[in-house]
């Protein structure tokens, strides 16, 4: 695993937009996974900066939430999409017709999830992903717990993600208590993993991470070990 230590939030997002534009301008048609959250938002903005000064073309790539609310559609302002949509999606000449997010709305969540999963696989899997991490150690939406996912999968939230995002909605009742998100696997599979990190709420999970070589899937972050090319870019020291 590669530790990048940034001074601030806007060096942890250029260089974490350096990484993704990278990729992208390697193999244009890349397909990625694409975090929410409060920490991938400086990425995002210096992704549309990249792109109005045309050094990176998002046309030809093929992007993935990472996660979904259970309950929330495309159009709902709190949901995983619309964050997307209104933080990365609209600032480039993305092809939206190359956006996705497991759906939400599906009467049946985990065939919505079986669904995701392949529609990734077909495109030969994710070429990135690009990944924050909660202060419990998930990644993705995948919650410490006795054993975790391999695939795309419905998830129960826990009571520390539902606090974390309560922030978002009017009161922590109305976080949704489900999730789909795409499986350890699924990460683990992609050809290159990025990480970013910041904020006095991560730095347990970050020196948890930085110093216990354990496996556990209390910690599920703790699996990027097994991967060959982890690049976690942070400022917590
Ligand atoms: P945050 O969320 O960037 O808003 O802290 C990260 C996560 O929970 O994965």
């Amino acid at each position: 695993m590669n530790f990048i230590l940034t001074d601030s939030y806007e060096q942890m997002s250029e260089t974490a937009a350096e990484f993704l534009t990278e990729e992208l301008n390697r193999k244009p048609s890349a397909v990625f996974a694409l975090p929410t959250g409060s920490t991938p938002i400086g990425t995002y903005r210096a992704l549309a900066r990249l792109n109005k000064e045309g050094k990176v073309d998002f046309s030809q790539g093929n992007f993935f939430n990472v996660d979904e609310y259970v309950g929330l559609s495309r159009e709902s302002e709190q949901g995983y999409y619309h964050f997307l949509y209104e933080n990365l999606y609209r600032h480039v000449n993305v092809d939206l017709e190359k956006t996705h997010a497991p759906d939400g709305t599906a009467e049946n969540p985990e065939q919505a999830a079986e669904q995701y999963e392949q529609m990734i696989d077909g495109l030969g899997g994710l070429d990135a992903a690009f990944l924050g991490i909660g202060r419990n150690g998930h990644i993705g939406f995948n919650e410490p717990a006795d054993s975790l996912h391999y695939a795309t999968y419905c998830v129960t939230l826990t009571q520390s993600t539902i606090e974390a995002n309560a922030r978002f909605f009017r009161n922590e009742g109305e976080v949704p208590k489900q999730a789909l998100t795409i499986g350890m696997g699924t990460i683990l599979k992609a050809k290159k993993i990025i990480l970013v990190a910041d904020g006095d709420d991560k730095e347990e999970a970050i020196h948890r991470l930085w110093e216990d070589t354990s496996l556990r899937t209390d910690f599920p972050v703790s699996f990027l070990r097994l991967h060959p090319d982890v690049t976690i870019i942070t400022t917590i020291k």
